[in-house]
């Protein structure tokens, strides 16, 4: 069914929280969008991008650079969903925002997550949670605007926030405060220019987990200020429920917390380009427009599969979860106590970090170097903002025999990086 296309010029009315002490900033942004040179996350790959040359010329290379678990695939009950669903000829456009069946399907599942009862009119299809967050700023920030972010964060962050002319705050972590984060500092961060907050938990890369005292104080100033919250909730599935603490069912959260998820992680799925926006109904009108002129609509048969996934498979994520937990333990089994580098690991999420800094590398030498020497890739954090230059990125999304491999080959490099420096 093809839906009408509606008047774009709607979205030059970007979407205003509605509690206002925060009056509607207007003007051009004072400088360059952010501190970030190149604005782009591009530099954030370079080890990465090495090491997928180093494998396709045939050296072995153990990847520990990706957030995704690059041995498994998909659950097969889900492929079979999508390949059927083709095979029935669902060939044709759909409704831009998503059939109704996967926006129930994501209302339910965000209730189940979040405990906030949305209606599926609040849910829209894009495709993965990075296509989401780069909506949710086209529809909410202008020049002029400002959005906080806290530094270290997910590499894309900047641009994605920024390509709206509205410029990045960021509030770095603090060695002293353990890597998590200040609530005082950041919502220091909040001017009247302020139209956005983002936060990310499980956090990538720290894998810090909010706690619920934190929240509630950022909802209740969020509101009061007319700040928009918005929740990156991609490895949200991949935290026991009883240590994940979530703004939703905060009072006032309704009104300006806007969830982006997916079922990249949850569900194995980072290559399907699967996720959604759940916003306050005014907000979510806005994205609609959006959404025709961005994608309009993402595939038939991948919407399918999602709907499958998130009605029927509560598994999945449960084993990911497990095997977290497992390859975890090993790290700190063979990393924990080094000399030369210091294990970082909240315990939850999908990485763990190596502070670098007594190996007298910043984070990209280090990695580069490691990837040189033993066939190693893990991801340097300088493309996470300033407060990552001395942090190396650990994904633990690899089998364990590799990881072990891997966690050895890091511990001689680190003693031998050591060894020089005496
Ligand atoms: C914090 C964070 N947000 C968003 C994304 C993008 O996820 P998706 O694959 O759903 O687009 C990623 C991907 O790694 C991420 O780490």
């Amino acid at each position: 069914m093809k839906t009408p296309i509606p008047a774009l010029s709607s979205l030059a009315d970007r979407v205003a929280p509605e509690s206002h002490s925060n009056p509607s900033p207007h003007g051009i942004p004072d400088g360059t969008p952010d501190g970030n040179s190149s604005g782009l996350a591009d530099d954030a790959w370079v080890v990465h991008t090495r090491a997928m040359e180093k494998a396709r010329a045939g050296e072995a290379v153990i990847f520990l650079s990706i957030g995704q678990e690059s041995n498994e695939t998909t659950p097969n009950e889900i492929v079979e969903t999508a390949v059927a669903s083709l095979h029935a000829g669902d060939h044709h456009y759909n409704e831009v925002e998503g059939t109704p069946e996967v926006r129930e399907a994501v209302a339910n599942y965000h209730q189940r997550l979040t405990g906030q009862h949305v209606a599926a009119s609040q849910c829209l299809m894009y495709c993965g949670a990075q296509n989401g967050l780069f909506a949710v700023a086209q529809a909410l920030l202008e020049p002029g605007n400002e959005v906080v972010l806290s530094e270290p964060y997910y590499t894309t962050y900047p641009a994605c926030f920024t390509a709206s002319g509205a410029t990045a705050k960021r509030v770095t972590l603090r060695a002293e405060d353990g890597y998590r984060l200040n609530v005082d500092r950041l919502l220091a961060a909040i001017t009247p220019k302020t139209r956005a907050l983002v936060l990310n938990t499980p956090n990538n890369p720290m894998g810090e987990c909010y706690k619920q005292s934190d929240l509630e104080r950022i909802v209740s100033a969020c509101v009061e200020r007319g700040v928009w919250l918005i929740m990156d909730m991609v490895y949200a599935e991949l935290v026991e429920p009883e240590n994940l603490a979530l703004p939703h069912g905060i009072p006032g959260a309704d009104d300006i917390v806007i969830s982006v998820g997916s079922v990249s992680k949850s569900h194995r799925m980072t290559g399907w380009r699967a996720g959604w926006v759940v916003a306050p109904q005014r907000v979510a009108n806005t994205l609609r427009h959006l959404s025709t002129c961005m994608h309009y609509g993402i595939s038939s048969f991948v919407m399918k599969a999602v709907t499958h996934a998130l009605n029927h498979d509560t598994e999945t994520p449960r084993i990911i979860r497990a095997a977290l937990a497992e390859r975890r333990a090993l790290v700190q089994q063979h990393l924990a106590g080094q000399p030369s580098v210091n294990l970082i690991d909240s315990g939850q999420g999908m990485f763990v970090l190596l502070d670098v800094s007594h190996t007298q590398l910043t984070a990209k030498a280090f990695a580069l170097s490691l990837l040189e020497k033993t066939g190693v890739s893990v991801l340097p954090c300088d493309g996470f903002g300033a407060a990552g230059r001395y942090l190396v990125r650990i994904s633990l999304a690899v089998d364990s025999l590799n990881l072990v491999s891997a966690c050895n080959a890091i511990a001689a490099f680190s003693v031998s990086l050591n060894a020089g420096a005496d």
